[in-house]
């Protein structure tokens, strides 16, 4: 069994099925592309993985165990991390104290609450570095520009030790050229052995990043391949004319 499996999962909201019997596998050190038209249904797929929601129907397989059902502090420990769409820091902390708050978590796990606070400031401020942010560390997170606080979602990712990592639309709000510095962040993330699957609607940027992509449409899987397959996949295209999504060219 691949690193993360899921079977037949599917989501419904009332009379709407937001995700449809999706059966996505996930290998162990890939970078996996998740994308489709606004409300094809990907933030609900991660919100299921990570726990957020409950599958109405189907399963979802992590390191060979079953994880739907389990809450997403459990899913965490297990090694699942994720961003979200719409970034959200403690606004009023600073940027190492939203860090911080990541690891508290960790350092419960791993040793109860009583190991020496300092260690952890020490990590966080090597985490900060590693994503370019140790020169901000002490300023409120509410005050970053978006760019840079797409970076502190993804310290904050960071610091629980994943053995994957969700990241949704991590490129929203950037400019070119941070975009060019994401993509060599990610890649220094799956460097160190991490699995990452990645919501986008920058297609460049998935184009680029991803070794295998998953189409979303309506919630249901419509194509799966490399980026250059999918592209040129019909149902693809059709999908995305369909809606007439300004996104699907960015
Ligand atoms: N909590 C909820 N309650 C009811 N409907 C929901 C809920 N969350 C999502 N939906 C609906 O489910 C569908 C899929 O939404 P989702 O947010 O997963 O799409 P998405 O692919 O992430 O879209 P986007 O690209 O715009 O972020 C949409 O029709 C949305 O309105
Ligand atoms: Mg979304």
């Amino acid at each position: 069994m691949e690193l993360l499996e899921t079977e037949g999962l599917t989501k419904d909201f009332g009379g709407l099925r937001a995700v449809d019997h999706v059966d996505l596998v996930v290998r162990r050190g890939e970078i996996h592309g998740v994308i489709g038209p606004n409300g094809a249904g990907k933030t609900t797929l991660f919100n299921l993985i990570t726990g957020y929601l409950r599958p109405t129907y189907g399963a979802i397989h992590f390191k060979e165990r079953r994880i739907d059902g389990l809450p997403t502090h459990r899913i965490v420990t297990l090694g699942i991390a994720r961003t979200f769409q719409i970034v959200r820091p403690f606004t009023e902390l600073s940027v190492l104290e939203n860090v911080l708050v990541a690891w508290g978590h960790r350092y419960y796990r791993k040793t109860g609450p009583f190991r020496p606070y300092a260690n952890a400031r020490r990590r966080a401020r090597e985490i900060l570095e590693s994503v370019g942010l140790a020169d901000r560390a002490d300023i409120p997170a509410g005050t970053l520009p978006i760019g840079l606080q797409r970076r502190l979602e993804i310290a904050r990712a960071m610091a629980l030790e994943p053995e994957l990592m969700l990241l949704d639309e991590p490129a929203a709000g950037l400019t070119e050229e941070e975009i060019g510095g994401l993509k060599e962040l990610v890649g220094r993330i799956v460097a160190t052995g991490v699995t990452v699957v990645l919501v986008e609607h920058r297609m460049s940027f998935v184009m680029d990043i991803c070794e295998v992509i998953t189409v979303l449409d309506h919630g249901r899987v419509i194509a799966e391949g490399a980026p250059e397959e999918v592209a040129h996949d019909p149902a693809v295209i059709e999908a995305y004319l369909g809606t007439g999504s300004v996104n699907a060219a960015g």
